[in-house]
């Protein structure tokens, strides 16, 4: 698509996600020439100036672009864009510096990227507006979490809303701007080895893991009060399942995509409190192992308040009320400190409906999808063939048909998740972005299970650092008959 200049404008452009993330991923923009020439970016933070600002700039771009991606002249380039001003994001008369900046260049288009606390996203836009600073090509960014129920996420979707038109707000959900997620839809809907089985004829259940092995980083505070349902399940682990588990779309465009996610969250079934003992599994990590170093409990970390009850793990046996899913249980589970960094969706087919090999290799493994989305981003299809040699008679072996796609296609990196949805932000697309109603539909359910853990007030279970999270949620599967794919 024809990239045209634009104006983009950071709130909180000294704070981590910004330094961190936002402005080394239009370094990498810069770098592919996907960025206009006359395009302009304007950091605006609480007391700063330029000299300051650009300082703390190149040091965190030296510190977050590897060595060898970082190309001097294209750094001068990128850094030449950029204009730091002071603003008081509450003080509407500290707004004036950036409207004569915004006036004084012929780019209509302006991308106003909210990396601050949600709370502020209100008093920005009425300020931007009051200020005049807004016109019809004004774009949005809204960074999660917005709001910490339904409610509160209602709040601040109708501030935003008072000022900007839905088609001009981009919520970011940074899952949906990794390729091997956006890959789900090229995998579905472009194989109709797939498009045909996708259904509960053929699919017995689904896992659905995000594991982390980082701890709490420093975030105690902010953490502490959300805890991993609402920090990661909400968001990251139902965008996820949408991918998986909609219909397919009229066509690519960002409504239609967005029309069948909410179908797939408005199926999700809520989990009734006689069911919360077996379909859920709360946990909180206690001391442990990573990478051979004895790391702290949840409780010990810094600034922890040692009775806290929130959860670092969770992991939900969820259905959906639909004829597509009827039946098929989608197992949900993230955590914090756990073996290993790994993301990935399984999906296990059902079996033929006529078995005629020996009896005693019927518990084989049966046909599995396997989408690693991170690291070593990659899809295996685990298929059962005769296992070779003359000794041997018609005895099956399982084995991986297995494609990686740095290997395939010769990737040497995988772009960051903020660099495709900043370009799709400055290409004005919004199909990776989540729309209002998914969030609301999102929050309703997690509230529902939110409050029956209220309700039974009962404290997370514990779990060493460096394992798959409580026994209990082995018994999620077990429960069922099945294991996790890693305990197969
Ligand atoms: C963020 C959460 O949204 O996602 C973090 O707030 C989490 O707690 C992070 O660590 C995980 O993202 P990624 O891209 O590293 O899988």
């Amino acid at each position: 698509a024809h990239l045209s200049a634009c104006d983009i404008i950071f709130f909180g452009a000294l704070g981590d996600l910004t330094q961190r993330k936002l402005l080394p991923a239009l370094y990498q923009l810069e770098r592919a020439k996907l960025i206009h020439k006359d395009t302009r970016i304007i950091c605006v933070a609480r007391n700063t100036d330029q000299d300051k600002g650009i300082g703390q700039t190149r040091q965190s771009l030296t510190k977050y672009v590897s060595e060898s991606l970082m190309n001097t002249d294209v750094l001068e380039a990128f850094i030449q864009r950029i204009r730091f001003l002071s603003v008081n994001f509450d003080e509407i008369e500290s707004y004036r510096p950036l409207k004569d900046a915004l006036d004084s260049s012929t780019n209509k288009e302006r991308v106003f990227y909210y990396a601050t606390s949600a709370s502020l996203y209100g008093t920005i836009s009425a300020n931007l507006s009051e200020q005049g600073c807004l016109n019809e090509q004004s774009r949005v960014v809204l960074e999660k979490p917005i709001g910490f129920s339904l409610e509160t996420s209602h709040q601040v979707n109708s501030e935003v809303g008072k000022f900007f038109d839905e088609s001009q707000i981009y919520r970011i959900d940074h899952y949906l701007g990794k390729e091997t997620v956006q890959n789900l839809i090229a995998l579905r809907f472009a194989n109709n080895l797939f498009g045909t089985q996708w259904n509960q004829n053929h699919i017995s259940h689904v896992e659905i893991t995000v594991a982390e092995k980082v701890g709490i980083e420093g975030r105690w505070g902010y953490f502490d009060k959300a805890g991993q349902l609402r920090d990661m399940v909400q968001n990251h682990l139902l965008q996820l399942l949408c991918l998986v588990a909609m219909d397919p779309p009229a066509d690519l465009s960002a409504d239609s995509i967005r029309d069948e996610k909410v179908k797939v969250l408005k199926s999700l079934r809520p989990i009734k409190s006689e069911e919360m003992g077996h379909h859920v599994v709360r946990g909180q990590y206690t001391s442990g192992y990573i990478n051979d170093q004895r790391v702290p409990g949840y409780l010990d970390e810094e600034g922890a308040n040692t009775s806290s009850q929130t959860e670092t793990f969770v992991s939900i046996r969820v259905e959906l009320g639909s004829w597509r899913w009827a039946g098929v249980p989608f197992y949900l589970r993230t955590g914090k400190r756990m073996a290993e960094k790994s993301s990935q969706i399984v999906v296990h087919f059902k079996q033929q409906p006529h078995y005629i090999f020996d009896p005693e290799q019927r518990q084989l493994a049966n046909n599995k999808l396997i989408i690693k989305l991170q690291p070593d981003e990659g899809i295996a299809l685990h298929i059962l063939t005769k296992d070779q040699g003359l000794e041997k008679g018609m005895q099956l072996r399982k084995a991986p048909l297995q494609l990686s796609f740095s290997q395939a296609f010769g990737i040497d990196r995988v772009p960051d998740a903020y660099e495709r949805l900043l370009l799709e932000v400055i290409k004005g697309q919004q199909y990776l972005f989540v729309r209002r109603d998914e969030i609301e539909h999102a929050w309703k359910w997690c509230d529902a299970l939110l409050n029956q853990w209220q309700k039974q007030n009962s404290p997370p279970l514990p779990y060493p650092a460096g394992s798959w999270g409580p026994a209990n949620s082995d018994l999620l599967l077990a429960n069922d008959g099945r294991v996790w794919y890693e305990n197969q």
